[in-house]
Protein backbone atom coordinates (compact mmCIF):
# COMPACT_ATOMS: atom_id res chain seq x y z
CA UNK A 1 0.00 0.00 0.00
CA UNK A 2 1.36 3.77 -0.62
CA UNK A 3 2.38 5.78 2.10
CA UNK A 4 0.73 8.66 2.63
CA UNK A 5 2.32 11.69 0.77
CA UNK A 6 2.93 9.09 -1.87
CA UNK A 7 -0.77 8.57 -1.46
CA UNK A 8 -1.57 12.22 -2.44
CA UNK A 9 0.73 12.05 -5.35
CA UNK A 10 -1.38 9.24 -6.55
CA UNK A 11 -4.42 10.88 -6.21
CA UNK A 12 -3.42 14.58 -7.37
CA UNK A 13 -1.79 12.80 -10.59
CA UNK A 14 -5.31 10.48 -11.53
CA UNK A 15 -7.70 14.22 -10.52
CA UNK A 16 -5.46 15.94 -13.08
CA UNK A 17 -5.11 13.36 -15.66
CA UNK A 18 -8.86 12.70 -16.06
CA UNK A 19 -10.07 16.73 -16.07
CA UNK A 20 -7.67 16.58 -19.24
CA UNK A 21 -10.57 13.90 -20.66
CA UNK A 22 -13.25 16.50 -20.10
CA UNK A 23 -13.76 18.12 -23.27
CA UNK A 24 -15.58 21.91 -24.01
CA UNK A 25 -19.36 21.78 -23.85
CA UNK A 26 -19.69 18.51 -21.73
CA UNK A 27 -21.88 18.32 -19.04
CA UNK A 28 -19.68 16.78 -16.12
CA UNK A 29 -20.40 14.67 -13.59
CA UNK A 30 -18.48 16.01 -10.50
CA UNK A 31 -17.72 13.40 -7.81
CA UNK A 32 -17.04 13.23 -4.21
CA UNK A 33 -14.01 12.24 -2.42
CA UNK A 34 -10.63 13.13 -1.55
CA UNK A 35 -9.41 12.05 -5.10
CA UNK A 36 -12.37 13.30 -7.33
CA UNK A 37 -11.30 16.66 -5.18
CA UNK A 38 -8.09 16.96 -7.11
CA UNK A 39 -10.32 16.29 -10.52
CA UNK A 40 -12.80 19.45 -9.64
CA UNK A 41 -9.80 21.29 -8.91
CA UNK A 42 -8.34 20.62 -12.22
CA UNK A 43 -11.47 21.28 -13.99
CA UNK A 44 -12.11 24.42 -11.56
CA UNK A 45 -8.63 25.41 -13.38
CA UNK A 46 -9.65 24.65 -16.91
CA UNK A 47 -13.09 26.76 -16.64
CA UNK A 48 -10.47 30.09 -15.27
CA UNK A 49 -8.54 29.44 -18.58
CA UNK A 50 -11.57 29.13 -20.43
CA UNK A 51 -12.90 25.61 -20.90
CA UNK A 52 -16.92 26.09 -21.11
CA UNK A 53 -18.21 23.10 -19.35
CA UNK A 54 -21.13 22.43 -16.50
CA UNK A 55 -21.37 20.49 -14.11
CA UNK A 56 -23.88 17.76 -11.66
CA UNK A 57 -22.03 17.72 -8.54
CA UNK A 58 -23.01 14.03 -6.50
CA UNK A 59 -22.77 15.49 -2.88
CA UNK A 60 -23.41 18.58 -1.08
CA UNK A 61 -20.07 19.07 -0.46
CA UNK A 62 -18.66 18.96 -4.15
CA UNK A 63 -21.40 21.70 -4.96
CA UNK A 64 -19.93 23.70 -2.07
CA UNK A 65 -16.09 23.32 -3.95
CA UNK A 66 -17.20 23.54 -7.71
CA UNK A 67 -19.15 26.70 -6.33
CA UNK A 68 -16.28 28.06 -5.00
CA UNK A 69 -13.84 27.28 -7.89
CA UNK A 70 -16.24 29.10 -10.72
CA UNK A 71 -17.84 25.96 -12.27
CA UNK A 72 -20.61 26.79 -13.78
CA UNK A 73 -23.87 24.18 -12.31
CA UNK A 74 -27.10 22.14 -13.71
CA UNK A 75 -29.28 19.75 -12.30
CA UNK A 76 -30.02 16.26 -13.78
CA UNK A 77 -33.92 18.15 -14.66
CA UNK A 78 -32.18 19.98 -17.39
CA UNK A 79 -29.22 17.83 -17.88
CA UNK A 80 -30.36 13.97 -17.65
CA UNK A 81 -27.87 13.09 -19.90
CA UNK A 82 -24.30 13.23 -18.92
CA UNK A 83 -21.07 13.48 -21.00
CA UNK A 84 -18.76 12.24 -18.59
CA UNK A 85 -18.43 11.67 -14.60
CA UNK A 86 -15.47 11.79 -12.83
CA UNK A 87 -15.17 9.83 -9.66
CA UNK A 88 -13.00 7.93 -7.25
CA UNK A 89 -13.46 4.78 -5.51
CA UNK A 90 -12.72 2.71 -2.36
CA UNK A 91 -11.91 -0.83 -4.57
CA UNK A 92 -11.89 -1.56 -7.98
CA UNK A 93 -11.94 -4.77 -9.12
CA UNK A 94 -10.00 -6.62 -12.94
CA UNK A 95 -13.40 -5.71 -14.26
CA UNK A 96 -13.73 -2.39 -12.79
CA UNK A 97 -16.69 -3.35 -10.73
CA UNK A 98 -16.28 -1.23 -7.54
CA UNK A 99 -17.50 -0.57 -4.24
CA UNK A 100 -18.42 2.97 -3.50
CA UNK A 101 -19.77 5.54 -0.91
CA UNK A 102 -16.98 5.54 1.94
CA UNK A 103 -17.49 9.05 1.88
CA UNK A 104 -21.20 8.26 1.87
CA UNK A 105 -22.79 10.06 -1.31
CA UNK A 106 -23.46 6.42 -3.13
CA UNK A 107 -26.76 7.13 -3.94
CA UNK A 108 -26.12 10.29 -5.86
CA UNK A 109 -22.97 8.54 -7.33
CA UNK A 110 -24.91 5.80 -8.63
CA UNK A 111 -27.48 8.11 -9.87
CA UNK A 112 -25.30 10.37 -11.82
CA UNK A 113 -22.95 7.29 -13.22
CA UNK A 114 -25.49 5.50 -14.71
CA UNK A 115 -26.74 8.49 -16.22
CA UNK A 116 -23.54 9.17 -17.93
CA UNK A 117 -22.03 8.03 -21.50
CA UNK A 118 -18.64 7.95 -19.86
CA UNK A 119 -17.60 7.00 -15.83
CA UNK A 120 -13.92 7.85 -15.42
CA UNK A 121 -12.91 6.34 -11.88
CA UNK A 122 -9.87 8.00 -10.60
CA UNK A 123 -7.73 5.93 -8.13
CA UNK A 124 -4.69 5.38 -6.26
CA UNK A 125 -2.73 2.17 -6.10
CA UNK A 126 -4.22 0.94 -2.69
CA UNK A 127 -7.58 0.83 -4.29
CA UNK A 128 -6.64 -2.05 -6.95
CA UNK A 129 -7.57 -5.51 -5.32
CA UNK A 130 -8.46 -8.97 -7.06
CA UNK A 131 -11.46 -9.41 -5.28
CA UNK A 132 -14.29 -6.95 -4.28
CA UNK A 133 -14.83 -6.61 -0.15
CA UNK A 134 -12.62 -6.16 2.16
CA UNK A 135 -13.90 -2.44 2.52
CA UNK A 136 -17.01 -2.65 4.14
CA UNK A 137 -19.96 -2.64 1.29
CA UNK A 138 -21.71 0.59 2.35
CA UNK A 139 -25.32 0.27 1.96
CA UNK A 140 -27.96 3.28 2.23
CA UNK A 141 -31.41 2.67 4.08
CA UNK A 142 -34.28 4.34 5.34
CA UNK A 143 -34.18 4.66 9.22
CA UNK A 144 -37.70 2.95 9.05
CA UNK A 145 -36.45 0.08 7.92
CA UNK A 146 -32.87 -0.05 9.61
CA UNK A 147 -33.64 -3.26 12.11
CA UNK A 148 -35.22 -5.53 9.28
CA UNK A 149 -32.10 -4.27 6.33
CA UNK A 150 -29.79 -5.05 9.15
CA UNK A 151 -31.32 -9.03 9.90
CA UNK A 152 -31.57 -9.42 6.09
CA UNK A 153 -27.48 -8.73 5.64
CA UNK A 154 -26.83 -10.77 8.31
CA UNK A 155 -28.52 -13.39 7.13
CA UNK A 156 -26.34 -13.14 3.84
CA UNK A 157 -23.39 -13.44 6.28
CA UNK A 158 -22.29 -10.06 6.92
CA UNK A 159 -22.13 -8.10 9.61
CA UNK A 160 -23.40 -4.41 9.37
CA UNK A 161 -22.59 -1.32 11.48
CA UNK A 162 -24.35 1.70 11.40
CA UNK A 163 -22.11 4.40 10.15
CA UNK A 164 -21.49 7.61 13.18
CA UNK A 165 -20.17 10.62 13.40
CA UNK A 166 -17.92 11.32 15.67
CA UNK A 167 -19.86 12.49 18.41
CA UNK A 168 -21.89 9.01 18.20
CA UNK A 169 -24.73 9.95 16.63
CA UNK A 170 -25.45 8.78 12.97
CA UNK A 171 -24.36 9.71 10.11
CA UNK A 172 -26.76 11.02 7.89
CA UNK A 173 -26.69 11.18 3.92
CA UNK A 174 -27.28 14.12 2.02
CA UNK A 175 -30.50 12.34 1.22
CA UNK A 176 -31.72 12.04 4.95
CA UNK A 177 -30.98 8.02 5.12
CA UNK A 178 -28.66 6.45 6.95
CA UNK A 179 -25.79 3.90 6.27
CA UNK A 180 -24.79 0.59 6.91
CA UNK A 181 -20.90 -0.12 6.82
CA UNK A 182 -21.32 -4.27 5.63
CA UNK A 183 -18.18 -6.00 6.01
CA UNK A 184 -18.89 -9.30 3.78
CA UNK A 185 -15.25 -10.35 3.96
CA UNK A 186 -14.51 -11.62 0.02
CA UNK A 187 -17.30 -10.89 -2.43
CA UNK A 188 -17.31 -13.30 -5.51
CA UNK A 189 -20.32 -13.14 -7.09
CA UNK A 190 -20.59 -8.92 -6.46
CA UNK A 191 -23.66 -9.08 -9.29
CA UNK A 192 -25.90 -11.74 -7.30
CA UNK A 193 -25.11 -9.69 -4.19
CA UNK A 194 -25.94 -6.25 -6.02
CA UNK A 195 -29.61 -8.24 -7.27
CA UNK A 196 -30.46 -9.16 -3.56
CA UNK A 197 -29.42 -5.44 -2.34
CA UNK A 198 -31.45 -3.84 -4.53
CA UNK A 199 -34.84 -6.20 -4.11
CA UNK A 200 -34.35 -5.61 -0.34
CA UNK A 201 -37.24 -3.19 0.38
CA UNK A 202 -35.74 -0.54 3.21
CA UNK A 203 -32.18 -0.41 1.09
CA UNK A 204 -32.26 2.89 -1.35
CA UNK A 205 -28.77 1.81 -2.53
CA UNK A 206 -25.88 -0.05 -1.81
CA UNK A 207 -22.18 0.83 -3.05
CA UNK A 208 -21.38 -2.35 -5.79
CA UNK A 209 -21.00 0.02 -8.66
CA UNK A 210 -21.78 -2.63 -11.63
CA UNK A 211 -21.19 -2.60 -15.33
CA UNK A 212 -20.77 1.41 -14.50
CA UNK A 213 -17.30 2.44 -15.22
CA UNK A 214 -15.93 3.15 -17.94
CA UNK A 215 -11.67 3.18 -17.59
CA UNK A 216 -9.83 3.62 -14.55
CA UNK A 217 -6.89 5.81 -13.79
CA UNK A 218 -4.84 4.74 -11.23
CA UNK A 219 -2.11 6.32 -9.68
CA UNK A 220 1.73 4.66 -9.70
CA UNK A 221 3.68 7.93 -7.77
CA UNK A 222 3.57 9.64 -10.57
CA UNK A 223 2.81 7.78 -13.04
CA UNK A 224 -0.84 6.96 -14.19
CA UNK A 225 -1.97 3.51 -15.32
CA UNK A 226 -5.49 3.35 -17.56
CA UNK A 227 -7.54 0.48 -16.95
CA UNK A 228 -10.72 -0.55 -18.72
CA UNK A 229 -12.88 -3.02 -18.12
C1 LIG B 1 -17.81 8.76 -1.76
C2 LIG B 1 -17.07 7.81 -2.59
C3 LIG B 1 -15.65 8.13 -2.87
O1 LIG B 1 -15.46 8.23 -4.22
C4 LIG B 1 -14.81 7.02 -2.30
O2 LIG B 1 -15.11 6.89 -0.93
C5 LIG B 1 -13.33 7.26 -2.49
O3 LIG B 1 -12.96 8.39 -1.75
P1 LIG B 1 -11.44 8.86 -1.66
O4 LIG B 1 -11.06 9.30 -3.02
O5 LIG B 1 -11.49 9.96 -0.62
O6 LIG B 1 -10.64 7.67 -1.17
O7 LIG B 1 -17.56 6.82 -3.06
O8 LIG B 1 -19.12 8.30 -1.53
Amino acid sequence: MANVPEKEQEKEAVGRAAAKLVRDGDIVGLGSGSTAYFAVVALGERVKAGLKIVGIPTSVQTAGLARQLGIPLTTLDEHPEIDITIDGADEVDPQLRLIKGGGGALLREKVIAAASKKMVVVADSSKVVPVLGKFPLPVEVISFARTVVEKKIVSLGASPKLRAKPDGSPFITDNSNQILDCSFGKITDPAALALILSDTPGIVEHGLFIGLASIALVGHGDRVEELRP
